[in-house]
């Protein structure tokens, strides 16, 4: 599929720790995809593992070169991921589909999708960047992942892996596009309007304190802008916040 090239690896330990090895000389071209279904340790945000039967989920990394973002607005690349994913899952009429801030991608209040972004800063320019992609498809039975579900325990059928691969891989092209077109302003108006949880009352817990607060936006950073009852605002980090799912 143009212009993606595709390399199958039947066994690796991470797609993510493969594609950052094979491009240690930094000649990859934009555009690689590395693919398995058997990652025997896949990575998650931070230390977290990413769970994932031998089979049953589509499990890859992609270099691309978005050369025209500049470093202080990488948070687009994780926001035109996003709804690139989510864009494919609605193609497979799966409902409900959200992004729960960052990058998780949520089916109601359940996980199906995680993703990994690593970013290669040249000067002011992001000059590649890898992107980890884990969506639970076929598997049913999950141990290590908190709140799981796939594609398949959604829709109670089996689903083609490399059918899959293609159509996230066709949107990831539309949204990236987008992106190259300078259509910033739209993909952020997207992400915001998908994000699970905004506008609603909730708990969440800030740096280990229960609070309640409601999801207001993100900023270029991709902070996450909460607003507190009293109508105070909070810029939160990734490892400040803690969601308090399905409550
Ligand atoms: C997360 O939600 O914690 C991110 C999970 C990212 C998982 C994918 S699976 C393919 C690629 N290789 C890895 O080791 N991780 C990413």
């Amino acid at each position: 599929m143009m212009p993606f090239k595709i390399i199958e690896v039947e066994r690796t330990a991470s797609t993510q720790s493969l594609i950052l090895e094979m491009d240690r000389e930094g000649t990859m071209r934009e555009y690689t995809v590395v693919v398995t279904t058997d990652q025997t340790s896949g990575r998650g945000q931070g230390k977290n593992v990413w769970e994932s039967e031998r089979g049953k989920n589509l499990l890859f990394s992609m270099v691309l070169e978005p050369i025209c973002t500049e470093a202080s607005d990488q948070f687009l690349i994780t926001q035109f991921i996003s709804l690139a994913i989510v864009d494919t899952l609605k193609e497979y009429a799966v409902e409900e589909v959200r992004i729960k801030w960052p990058n998780d991608i949520y089916i109601g209040e359940k996980k199906v999708c995680g993703v990994l972004i690593q970013n290669n800063v040249i000067g002011n320019q992001i000059s590649k960047t890898y992107i980890g992609i884990g969506i639970n498809v076929n598997q049913e039975k999950f141990v290590l992942a908190p709140n799981p579900t796939s594609i398949a325990l959604e829709k109670g059928r089996e689903y083609d892996l490399r059918e899959v691969l293609e159509s996230v891989l066709e949107r990831v092209l539309v949204r990236y596009k987008m992106l190259k077109e300078g259509k910033r302003e739209e993909i952020k108006r997207e992400y915001l309007d998908l994000l699970l949880y905004r506008g609603e009352k909730r708990k969440y817990v800030y740096k280990d304190k229960e609070i309640e607060a409601k999801i207001e936006n993100v900023n270029c950073f991709g902070h996450l802008i909460l607003e507190t009852e009293r109508g105070g605002k909070i810029v939160c980090e990734l490892k400040e916040l803690r969601f308090v799912i399905g409550k």
